[in-house]
């Protein structure tokens, strides 16, 4: 199966992924193409150190939203990708996109959701002082962050935890769990059943 990753930052997710791969814990799968709206994105260098093709697209050469959501598409297709995979991707994605990769898109992200949505979900869980926060993966729908949960696995906040130490600890689950998740699809065990999802044996 081919997989198309977008991706705005330092990419330690697509690596994780491209480590998944090699090693054989996600079977039957090939990253055919990684984009960015992020021209520095260390993603990019990360795809091309492995070999795999790397495309910048800046915003401001589209007239909208739709149209750089179009062009993306267009590239997917193109690549022949059956699974989108946003890996730290900071740009809110169109209901055209959503609905042309309709629960063919994943997302993951760094807490419990739906608590603390949006950008800064460690910092936030940090903050409020939560004993339990943790990582989710999730079907992307048209909704911020809301979309039908595939899996998610807790991270306990300690009292001698910096907001640095829960980070590494979130990190290091999500680089196991996306790859699980990727895995799980591409074995065709995820169910969708509403919003609910369920794994198959
Ligand atoms: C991760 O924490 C992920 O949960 C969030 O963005 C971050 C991306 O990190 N959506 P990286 O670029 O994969 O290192």
């Amino acid at each position: 199966m081919k997989i198309g990753i977008l991706a705005s930052g330092s990419g330690t997710n697509l690596q994780a992924i491209i480590d998944a791969i090699d090693k054989g814990d996600i079977k039957n799968a090939e990253i055919a193409v990684v984009i960015s709206n992020k021209k520095t994105a260390f993603a990019l260098e990360r795809a091309r150190k492995n070999g795999i093709k790397d495309i910048y697209l800046n915003k401001n050469d589209y007239k909208d939203r739709l149209e750089y959501d179009k062009k993306i598409v267009e590239i997917l297709k193109e690549e022949k990708v059956e699974l989108v995979i946003l890996a730290g991707y900071l740009k809110w994605i169109t209901e055209y996109f959503v609905e042309t990769y309709k629960n063919k898109i994943m997302n993951i992200h760094p807490s419990l959701l739906p608590s603390f949505k949006g950008l800064h979900g460690i910092e936030q869980a940090y903050e409020y002082g939560v004993k339990v926060t943790g990582v989710t993966v999730h079907f992307v729908d048209e909704t911020e962050d809301g979309g039908p949960i595939i899996l998610q696995e807790e991270v306990r906040i300690e009292e001698n935890d910096t907001l640095e130490s829960v980070e590494e600890k979130i990190h290091k689950v999500e680089h196991r769990l996306y790859p699980k998740a990727i895995d799980l699809y591409i074995k065709n065990k995820i169910l969708l059943e509403g919003r609910k999802v369920r794994i198959v044996n």
